[in-house]
């Protein structure tokens, strides 16, 4: 299967967010990458309902929603109703991820768990078959333009082993520090999706560098 890239917003100029929306609209890009942060589970705020609101309106393209909030199961519901088409928890914010997951897919939502840097994929071992999505976090989730964590090869690599071994449809997307360099290699590892906020936003051409990174996930 050929990768998926998708642009974190994040990274946008949120004073022409319109425009930003309609580059990605027109660009090669699969998702748009929607970080949510409530300056407690990271030490970082970004935004939430307005922005969703902006993205429901103006995007045509699926929207990948990830939480980096604490006890996420008291919001499933709005971010069902503000459009997300993924939504991802951290494992770390879950104390019943079992349960957090099946809320999320009985909002009819792909539900996806996000793992920190220090927490190992066999964690997710026993909730494997509920999750459409494990985002494997290659930096410290918080900020935009972190440095890849190489680390993150080895882990990708038991992940998919995991998945093959329990024949789930589980998509592997990696989040932080993605670039050209780093994304035919995490491809060959196993991932699905790749998530990328500096390398697009940072680039001279953001639209060319999403054809750049979808071509080398082709
Ligand atoms: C980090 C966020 C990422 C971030 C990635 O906490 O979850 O999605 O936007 O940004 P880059 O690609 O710049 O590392
Ligand atoms: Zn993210």
């Amino acid at each position: 299967m050929s990768g998926m890239i998708a642009p974190s917003i994040l990274s946008a100029d949120f004073g022409k967010l319109n425009e930003e929306i309609e580059m990605i609209n027109l660009s090669r890009a699969h998702w748009f990458h929607v970080d949510v942060m409530d300056g407690v589970f990271v030490p970082n705020i970004s935004f939430g309902f307005p922005v969703m609101k902006t993205l429901q309106a103006k995007a045509t393209k699926p929207l990948d929603v990830h939480l980096m909030i604490v006890d996420p199961d008291r919001y499933t519901q709005a971010f069902a109703d503000a459009g997300a088409h993924v939504l991802t928890v951290h494992a770390e914010a879950c104390t019943h991820l079992h349960r957090s997951l099946s809320n999320i897919r009985n909002h009819n939502m792909k539900a996806g768990v996000a793992i920190n840097p220090h927490t190992p994929v066999e964690s997710l071992r026993e909730v494997l078959y509920l999750c459409d999505l494990v985002c494997v976090m290659s930096v410290n989730p918080g900020f935009g333009g972190q440095s890849f964590i190489a680390h993150t090869y080895a882990k990708v690599k038991a992940l998919k082993k995991m998945i093959v071994e329990a024949r789930t449809a589980t998509l592997i997307e990696i989040d932080g520090g993605v670039s050209l360099s780093n994304a035919k290699a995490l491809l060959d590892a196993g991932a699905d999706v790749l998530v990328a906020g500096n390398t697009v936003f940072g680039s001279r051409n953001p639209s060319q560098t999403i054809l750049d990174l979808s071509l080398i996930a082709q």
